[in-house]
């Protein structure tokens, strides 16, 4: 059972390869991206972790510069201390969307840099994310009204929260980016790898579908002696070639049959030549010592197969009785010479020997292979017997004559009263006709009579070409 796919190989290949490429890069691409994701991350966490570390670092050190010189308590000191806080705060700010804050035990703003938020969103989120002085925070959500990311921590010296933070978006900007490029990616790569491998599926594909079209061709026109050119040494020319086996092995098997059967057909009309010139040298035979001419037999034998054809018989059965009607007095070689050559009336008995003729032709002929011969046989018996049954030998009537007795009985007198015999001259064509028909309906069929006549010009055709000089 023979799969049939609407699709031909070359998609199939490419409806199979491109989802398997695109999901490869797509299932690597991702678990990349995860990798990339969390690398970018950690690092941009660990900035701001340093940060506040470096921040924490400035203001441990400054206190302990305080407190080592006791001015401590110094106002002016803590002031310039604070100021150095924020200063070094604002030294810290590398990008737009950073913000650093601080604010004292009361909750009061102490310093704001880098942010444009209002005052009232910083002092909520500060105070939702304090981290007190247990700990620092990571803080990721949102604070002052947008959405952010950072560290918050205590400072113990001034008691201060101080929260380093960044916008969202800032944070992962080279995240995002490194996806959207990703994406850009593998989209060109599978777009650009898409084409390549059309490309060469059909470039691969291509001395297939000539082999194919060459093979279509060769079967399609039964043209077996053509081959298929095997464009490439692989399996496609393995295939070319087996099928160029295949065709020469056809062509010879072809060639073969067709000889044998001109042979065949050579042999039969070599036997068909054969067969007539047996008949002909048996019609031969049987006019010998008749007085009727050797020209009668045969052209009874036309004029019989004419009437056959009007009738509407087949060509075979036409041709059937052009060669079997010329036997139908065969059986007059059984006959004494001194009835057959007798001059002048016969007497009772001698005519009943005369009749004799239908048997003895009959014996002669019925148990022949020959199909010709067996009708030759049913000729001989039956070409005497008359319409109205008063024939012989049987006496039988109408339609239980054989058809080709009567046929014969109406040619054999027909040919008789039109042609010259050592007893009377030829009758003309008219007066032949008209004694014919008189006898239509008592000694001849009448059908078979009115048609031979309505073709009278077929039957004097014969009689010109065929007649005796
Ligand atoms: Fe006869
Ligand atoms: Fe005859």
């Amino acid at each position: 059972m023979i799969k049939k796919h609407v699709l031909g190989l070359s998609a199939r290949l490419l409806f199979f390869i491109i989802p398997v490429i695109s999901g490869s890069l797509i299932i690597s691409g991702s678990i990349t991206g995860l990798y990339a994701d969390r690398g970018v991350k950690k690092v941009m966490v660990r900035l701001i972790e340093y940060k506040a570390e470096d921040l924490i670092r400035h203001s441990s050190s400054q206190w302990n510069l305080l407190l080592e010189n006791n001015l401590q308590n110094d106002p002016a000191y803590m002031e310039s201390f604070e100021n150095s806080i924020r200063s070094y705060s604002l030294t810290m700010l590398q990008e737009e969307g950073e913000w650093i804050l601080a604010v004292d035990e009361d909750n009061s703003i102490v310093f704001s840099v880098g942010s444009s938020a209002s005052d009232d969103s910083i002092l909520e989120s500060a105070g939702e994310n304090a981290p007190g002085e247990t700990g620092d925070i990571w803080i990721d959500g949102n604070f002052g009204g947008e959405s952010r990311l950072g560290y918050g921590f205590f400072l113990p010296a001034l008691g201060w929260t101080v929260y380093i933070t960044e916008l969202r978006q800032t944070f992962y900007a080279d995240l995002y980016f490194i996806r959207w490029n990703y994406i850009i990616m593998v989209l060109l790569t599978a777009i650009i790898s898409s084409f390549f491998i059309y490309y060469y599926i059909h470039r691969s594909l291509s001395p297939l579908k000539t082999v194919i079209s060459d093979m279509q061709n060769i079967v399609q026109n039964r043209n077996f002696g053509k081959r298929v050119i095997p464009v490439q040494n692989d399996e496609v020319g393995e295939l070319a070639r087996e099928f160029n086996l295949m065709s020469d092995y056809l062509d010879r098997a072809m060639t073969r049959l067709k000889n044998i059967a001109r042979s065949e057909i050579e042999m039969r009309i070599e036997i068909r030549n054969r067969e007539r010139e047996t008949l002909e040298v048996l019609s031969k035979v049987s006019d010998h010592k008749d007085p009727e001419t050797a020209r009668h037999t045969s052209r009874v034998g036309m004029y019989a197969s004419l009437l056959s054809e009007l009738r509407g018989d087949s060509t075979e059965e036409s041709d059937l009785m052009r060669w079997s009607v010329p036997l139908h007095d065969i059986g007059k070689v059984g006959i004494p010479d001194a009835i057959l050559l007798k001059n002048g009336a016969l007497n009772k008995t001698e005519r009943l020997t005369m009749e004799k003729h239908v048997i003895i032709g009959n014996e002669v002929l019925k148990d022949s292979a020959s199909p010709i011969l067996r009708a030759g046989a049913d000729i001989a018996i039956s070409h005497h017997e008359r319409w109205d049954g008063s024939g012989y030998p049987g006496g039988l009537k109408g339609r239980d004559i054989p058809v080709r007795g009567r046929i014969t009985g109406i040619v054999d007198v027909f040919d008789a009263l039109t042609t010259a015999r050592p007893y009377k001259e030829a009758w003309s064509l008219k007066r032949a006709v008209e004694y014919i028909r008189e006898r239509s309906g008592t000694e001849f069929d009448p059908e078979l009579v009115e048609l031979l006549f309505a073709n009278l010009e077929r039957v004097e055709a014969i009689l010109i070409e065929y007649g005796d000089e």
